[in-house]
């Protein structure tokens, strides 16, 4: 129990109720976020702090201290004005706890009650911390680590919003470094990153300093233009997925050539790739010409993309291990259309060799998820959004799960997000964007939604199935050798104008 006794419940108009007390603070200080505790007749209420104001009387009427003060003399100088200057915090109650059981608040404490600062030890039970679990930071003023269950924060997938350069990054490397660290007596999942900016490359760099940790044993990258996806391994269905336009006919009549193919090359033709697959078009006599026509303008379409080939590269299955990192960099692609058949092939590979425990269970990071998962665009223009929906929907059941990362929650897949049931979010100042997130998180009022305007880069807010409630706290360093994206505009300009200066100099020496 803390002792830190810090102040005494007052009466108000609307409180105190199950739903709303405020406390005066006699000693010390208190901030908004943290947790305070008190005990009455129903057990130790805890409740969350909102919002804390300053209040002086001597200082209400506006005119009389503007005419007061115009004067040349000071208010304080001239009456006890410090003595009466109080701090009125407005807190929100959680819930009671007694004899180790959390119930809902429904009934008041009285005013009068005494109020102390959360101990450590109650909040950690109270918010259903997990001495075994993942740290991903600190509550604030409570130097209380904020350890969550790998369970509750992933299985029901885990949505990470804010703006531009909020901290969503880091916090999702924090993650990723305490899956990496796990012994396999805890259990280990695969992680697969889709790594649309190349951020999180540098996992794979081995390090040479004491302030970071190496993960590069453990990590693997694939580059975008090393990936090859095998025809012989698409299915009519993938197909359908990464052309939305296929009619039903045309649909039936390349899944027929397909099946005589892989079934030709299981004769012991061999692997086929999507040259032979347009020859076996142009020459099936049972196509009718439009649709033989149409189906070559198709495979026209995906040849161009050049990733395809007779064999998948790499196999997916000797990628993804327990414990490993698997960056899949998506960086050097500028075609959305590309990134999407990337992530639409591997998310259903993943999905389907998980069902059939090939593969150990993993964790699906999608970075820009908004891109990925769009709502509201045509299928066209979204080839990797029914498989990240499926896995939304069916994942939990085989233990894939989804981290969506957004800066743009709008824009993100509705049925994608109401599946996140963790939402891990961060500065976010939009009021389109806040009032998205409010309408998808439960259980955040608005002062909690007040209080992400005012987050400060790396302090978050988590809700939902991780913790039994919202949480604000600060979100650790990384312990991962940082991207070298992340370097200064000055210092980025200066390094663009130095490398021309190079460039011009050899010009000139070589003539
Ligand atoms: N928890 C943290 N502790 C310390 N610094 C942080 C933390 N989170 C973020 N930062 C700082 O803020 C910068 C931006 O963070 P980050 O790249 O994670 O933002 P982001 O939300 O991913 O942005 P974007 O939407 O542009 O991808 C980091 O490079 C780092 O300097
Ligand atoms: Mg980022």
């Amino acid at each position: 129990m803390s002792d830190k006794e810090i102040g005494t419940v007052v009466s108000t108009p609307d409180g105190p109720s199950p739903a709303c007390l405020d406390f005066v603070v006699n000693e010390g200080t208190i901030h908004r976020g943290q947790f305070v505790e008190m005990d009455y007749s129903e057990g130790t209420m805890v409740a969350l702090v909102q919002d804390v104001i300053k209040t002086n009387r001597y200082f209400e009427r506006a005119e009389s201290v503007k005419e007061f003060e115009s004067s040349g003399r000071k208010l304080f100088e001239q009456f006890p004005t410090t003595e009466w200057e109080f701090l009125l915090a407005k807190t929100r109650p959680l819930g009671v706890y007694k004899e180790g059981m959390i119930k809902r608040s429904s009934f008041p404490p009285s005013p009068g009650t005494r109020v102390r600062v959360a101990a450590a030890e109650t909040l950690k039970k109270f918010l259903g911390f997990d001495d075994e679990g993942l740290q991903l930071g600190e509550v604030e003023y409570h130097s209380l680590p904020v350890n969550l269950n790998m369970t509750k924060l992933l299985s029901k997938h885990l949505a990470v919003l804010a703006m531009s350069g909020a901290g969503k990054s880091v916090a999702t490397r924090v993650i990723m470094e305490e899956i990496l660290i796990r012994e396999k007596e805890k259990g280990r999942m695969a992680i697969v990153v889709m790594d649309i900016h190349g951020e999180y490359t540098s996992f794979a760099e081995p390090v040479t300093d004491k302030e970071h940790k190496d993960y590069s044993s453990k990590t693997r990258v694939v580059k975008a233009r090393d990936i090859k996806i095998g025809v012989p391994k698409l299915t009519i269905g993938i197909l359908a997925g990464m052309l939305p336009g296929l009619s039903a006919a045309q649909q039936r009549d390349l899944g027929r050539i397909l099946e005589r193919m892989k079934k030709e090359m299981k004769d012991g033709l061999g692997p086929f790739d999507l040259g032979a697959l347009r020859t076996e078009l142009a020459k099936d006599s049972d196509l009718k010409d439009n649709t033989r026509k149409a189906l070559l303008g198709w495979m026209a379409t995906l040849d161009q993309l050049r990733i395809f080939s007779k064999i998948d590269s790499p196999s997916i299955s000797d990628l993804i291990k327990p414990g490993q990192l698997t960056i899949i960099d998506l960086s050097d692609l500028i075609n959305l259309k590309k990134k999407q058949i990337i992530v639409s092939y591997f998310a259903q590979k993943l999905f389907y060799e998980r069902k059939n425990n090939k593969i150990p269970p993993f964790l699906l990071v999608l970075e820009e998820a908004h891109q990925l998962v769009p709502e509201g665009t045509s299928k066209e223009g979204a080839i990797s959004r029914p498989i990240i929906e499926t896995i939304a929907r069916e994942g939990r059941k085989f233990n894939a799960s989804l981290c969506l990362i957004s800066q743009r929650p709008i824009q993100l897949s509705t049925t994608a997000l109401s599946q996140c049931n963790t939402h891990l979010i961060l500065r976010v100042t939009n009021p389109y964007d806040l009032d998205h997130i409010g309408k998808g998180s439960e259980g955040l009022d608005r002062r909690s939604l007040d209080m992400i305007t005012s987050l400060r880069v790396g302090e978050g807010l988590l809700v939902g199935e991780a913790v039994n409630y919202p949480v604000f706290f600060k979100v650790r360093k990384n312990n991962s050798l940082e991207s070298r994206h992340e370097i200064p505009l000055e210092e980025a300009a200066i390094k663009f104008e130095k490398e021309k200066e190079e460039t011009r100099k050899e010009a000139e020496e070589f003539l």
